[in-house]
């Protein structure tokens, strides 16, 4: 979710466990030798998912003059200017390096134009838990590049960073995001959580939606 970083995350809560979801305490550290920048760009053909370089500033501030986009994600600033995606490029480089958060760049394999963003947050590495969040520009909807960006995300943070379970928040009315959700396999109780947004009351109510390491899209 572009400006995540801006404001204050979401919390959450690990059903099967009963504990925090990357709650607030200690940051946990990523065993030994796992990187949260992907060592090469992660591509189905289609979609490549890579990190967002200050080139992309102009491209993430056009998508983000949607107003789907803050009302949805609860994440991005609202108005958004350039000064805010140039601010919260600026800070992926930390999150990387402390194994924080991996934002990502949602390009088009054929020709790289940027459609979106995809970001792996709230990561507890000592439970194996992470939340995705992400848009795609309102030009490039209904192409299959959230669904895509999504599982190519879900394969490497159960594949690669050897995370165990994986969850998404839908804000009760984002059919979208609840068909991108259903598409690749992440599951919902039907049961409906409120939240307060990083911005403040009133709460939002939310479904919440689980994926775990072996559950393959069938
Ligand atoms: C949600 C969002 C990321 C979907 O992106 P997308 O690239 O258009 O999604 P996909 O093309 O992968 O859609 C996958 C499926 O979801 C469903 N879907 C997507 N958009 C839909 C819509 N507007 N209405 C109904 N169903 C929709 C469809 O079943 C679709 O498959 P189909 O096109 O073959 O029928 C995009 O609409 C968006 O950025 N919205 C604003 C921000 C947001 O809601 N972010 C998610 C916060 S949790």
């Amino acid at each position: 979710m572009a400006g995540q970083l801006l404001r204050r995350p979401l919390l959450g809560t690990h059903p099967a466990r009963g504990g925090p979801v990357g709650s607030d305490g200690e940051p946990t550290a990523p065993p030994i030798g796992v990187s949260l920048r992907p060592l090469g760009p992660l591509t189905d053909g289609v979609v490549t998912l890579r990190p967002f370089t200050p080139a992309d500033a102009t491209a993430v501030t056009e998508a983000c003059q949607d107003p789907e986009i803050p009302h949805w994600t609860l994440a991005v600033p609202s108005p958004y200017t350039e000064t805010h995606a140039r601010a919260w490029i600026g800070l992926h480089g930390a999150a990387f390096a402390e194994a924080r958060e991996a934002n990502l760049a949602v390009t088009a394999a054929d020709g790289g134009d940027l459609v979106g963003s995809i970001s792996l947050i709230r990561l507890n590495w000592d439970l194996g838990t992470g939340r995705i969040g992400y848009w795609v520009a309102a030009p490039s909807r209904r192409r299959g590049y959230a669904s895509r960006a999504l599982l190519l995300v879900s394969d490497w943070a159960f594949g690669t960073l050897g995370l165990l379970t994986l969850e998404l928040l839908t804000v009760v009315g984002n059919v979208a995001s609840e068909g991108v959700a259903t598409a690749t396999d992440y599951l919902t109780s039907g049961r409906i959580d409120q939240i307060v947004p990083p911005g403040g009351p009133p709460p939002v109510p939310v479904r919440r939606w689980l994926r775990s390491v072996g559950s393959d899209p069938g």
